[in-house]
Parts: structure tokens; C-alpha cells; sequence
């Protein structure tokens, strides 16, 4: 009997003036849009049971070029937690856009799935994907960014010290993705942030234009130099990553010796507030970008931060995900 059919839900209401239809870049998100995501993922690890029907009977595909384990597995299990159901695709050398056109996988997977989270080595393949497909698209790690890990990284911080307005982070090494995307965040959110690379390592000039333009509007001081020991002075946070990201191992031998002087040491975090914490996006090289005794010290916060990957993460998926069902041809949005 027809009459048997259950009525067809309702399409999800917007829960909030979050705007965003894709996650590509910290510079789409407003101060506002952090302090929203911060405050649901602060729900939602306080109440996960009211969250636990969020995502029912949404799908999404999980596409990575390069190899995880902290992303894959909280994107996986903070899904399955909102009652959604996660794929997993891993590629070989070919990448995403090895096997067709882009624009074609995008077309395929609007058609089957509610979201797509990509790591990806070029920052242009999850731009693309969101432009063409009509689904949100996370960003979970790109040459330029991850914004996922640096807004965290920021709750951690916000959990910690109760208020980040006013602390100082300081990033010392590379100025590679993860220090894009602390930078940005730090710029949104009026904190402080003094970023430290050898020579030749310094951050992308558009992202250090966006965070400065960003900083003028919040109040946020963002310094950036080749010093860093003037950088973590007095610092509340010491952050650093590995010198050899993922994609650029040949340059390892190189990078090691270059950096050597950049190492987050007990001696380097006695010149910070004697309150500093250390941060660490982690997968650590224990002995070369951070030692032993301080990646394990009390003042280590990087299994918080870790943890906190899955909360804020779920915030962004119910975020993205009550922007509405799928919709093909629908416009994007982005923060002006
Ligand atoms: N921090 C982070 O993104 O870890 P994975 O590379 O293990 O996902
Ligand atoms: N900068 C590192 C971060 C890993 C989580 C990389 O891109 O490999």
C-alpha cells in the first residue's frame, strides 16, 4: 500500500548563522563562524548523546592521498558517533585526479554521497572538488592548510587558558600547512601568534596578507621571523611540526640539518612563560623537531589536542550538514 510510505523529512534547517558550504580554508571562516564551531564542539563533548542522531542517514567518502591516522580515524569514528556512515578511499600515485577529470569524480559523488573530506597534496584539487560538486567538502589536509587540525589546536588552547585573546602562540620550524592555518585562526580569533623559520622556510606571503589583514579587524598580533628564541619569549604556547612534511622527504637530509637550532628542547621552553604549554600536531620525530622530555613533560597537551580533532570536527560536520541535503547545482558559499 502507497499509504505505507513514510512522508519525506523535511530538508534540514540552518541551526545557526553558520554559512560556510564547504571547510577549504581558515581564511572562509569568520571570527564569528570559530567561536560557533568552538561552541558546538563544546556540546558535543560535553552531551554526545544529544548528537548522536545528527548524521543519520548521511553518507560521506573519506579521499586521501597521503597516508593518517589521527584524521582518518576521528573523521571515521565521529561519523559512525553522529549516526552517519564513513568510506574510506586511499590513492596511489596517480592522486584523485589520476584516474579521470575532476570535475567528473565530483559530478559522480554528488550523486551518491552528503559530504567529501579530502587529503590531498595539492591545495587545488579540495578547491576544485568544491567548486564543482554541490556536497561539502572538507578540507583534511593540503600542501597550504589544514584547517581542521589548527582550529583543534585553538580549542585546546580556548579549554586551557579559558580565553585565547591576549596569549601568545609561538610556531616554531617549518612554515608549512599546519602554521598556515594556526596563523589564520590566531588572526580570527585576536590572539597572538609570532611564527620562527630558518631562511628560506617562511610562511606563503598570501596566507601572512590574509592573517594581517584578518589581525587589523581582531586585534591580533602576528609576528614572524627567523628567531626563535625572541619568538617563544614569554610565549603561553610553544607549537612545532615535523621539518619534512609529507611529499618533501627528499629534502629531509637537507631540512635536518637547517633546523637543527629550531628543535623545541627543554632549554628553548625554559624561555617561555613558566605556564607555556607545548603543542604538536603529531606524527612527532622525537629527537629532531621536539625531544623526548618534553613532548612527554605535563607541559605536552598533544594527546588534548588529538582528542579535540574529534569533537571539532564533528561540530563542523553538523555545521556543514545543516546547510541543508544535497542540492545538485547549488551555489557555494563563502565568508566575504
Ligand atoms: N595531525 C594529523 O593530521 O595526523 P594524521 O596525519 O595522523 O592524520
Ligand atoms: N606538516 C605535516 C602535518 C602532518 C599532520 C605534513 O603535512 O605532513
Amino acid at each position: 500500500m502507497i499509504s505505507a510510505i513514510p512522508p519525506m523529512r523535511p530538508a534540514a534547517q540552518p541551526l545557526n548563522s553558520f554559512a560556510l558550504s564547504d571547510l577549504l580554508s581558515i581564511q572562509d571562516l569568520s571570527p564569528s563562524d570559530v567561536r560557533e564551531i568552538f561552541d558546538l564542539a563544546r556540546m558535543i563533548k560535553s552531551r554526545p548523546a544529544m548528537f548522536q542522531g545528527a548524521l543519520a542517514g548521511k553518507q560521506f567518502v573519506l579521499m586521501f592521498e597521503k597516508p593518517s591516522l589521527r584524521t582518518r580515524i576521528t573523521f571515521e569514528v565521529g561519523i559512525t558517533k553522529l549516526g552517519g556512515h564513513a568510506m574510506f578511499m586511499e590513492y596511489g600515485a596517480g592522486g584523485i585526479e589520476g584516474r579521470e577529470k575532476l570535475a567528473d569524480v565530483a559530478h559522480n559523488l554528488e550523486r551518491w554521497v552528503d559530504g567529501v573530506i579530502l587529503r590531498t597534496f595539492k591545495h587545488s584539487t579540495v578547491t576544485g572538488m568544491a567548486q564543482h560538486a554541490s556536497i561539502p567538502v572538507i578540507n583534511a589536509l593540503t600542501e597550504l592548510e589544514h584547517p581542521c587540525q589548527a582550529l583543534a589546536d585553538y580549542f585546546t588552547l580556548q579549554e586551557k587558558f579559558g580565553d585565547v585573546t591576549g596569549i601568545k602562540l609561538a610556531f616554531v620550524g617549518d612554515g608549512n600547512n599546519v602554521a598556515h592555518s594556526l596563523m589564520l585562526t590566531a588572526a580570527a580569533l585576536g590572539s597572538n601568534f609570532a611564527l620562527a623559520t630558518p631562511v628560506g622556510y617562511g610562511p606563503d606571503k598570501n596566507v601572512v596578507k590574509a592573517a594581517q589583514k584578518m589581525a587589523a579587524k581582531t586585534g591580533a598580533r602576528i609576528e614572524i621571523s627567523n628567531d626563535c628564541k625572541a619568538a617563544v619569549a614569554g610565549a603561553d604556547a610553544i607549537y612545532t611540526d615535523v621539518w619534512a612534511s609529507m611529499g618533501q622527504e627528499s629534502e629531509a637530509a637537507d631540512r635536518d640539518k637547517l633546523f637543527r637550532e629550531f628543535q623545541v628542547n627543554r632549554g628553548l621552553m625554559k624561555l617561555a612563560s613558566p605556564r607555556a604549554l607545548f603543542l604538536h600536531c603529531l606524527p612527532a620525530h622525537r629527537g629532531d623537531e621536539v625531544t623526548d622530555e618534553v613532548l612527554d613533560s605535563a607541559q605536552s597537551v598533544v594527546f588534548d589536542e588529538a582528542e579535540n580533532r574529534l569533537h571539532v570536527q564533528n561540530a563542523i560536520l553538523v555545521l556543514l550538514a545543516s546547510q541543508g541535503t544535497r542540492h545538485p547545482g547549488r551555489m557555494k558559499t563563502a565568508h566575504a
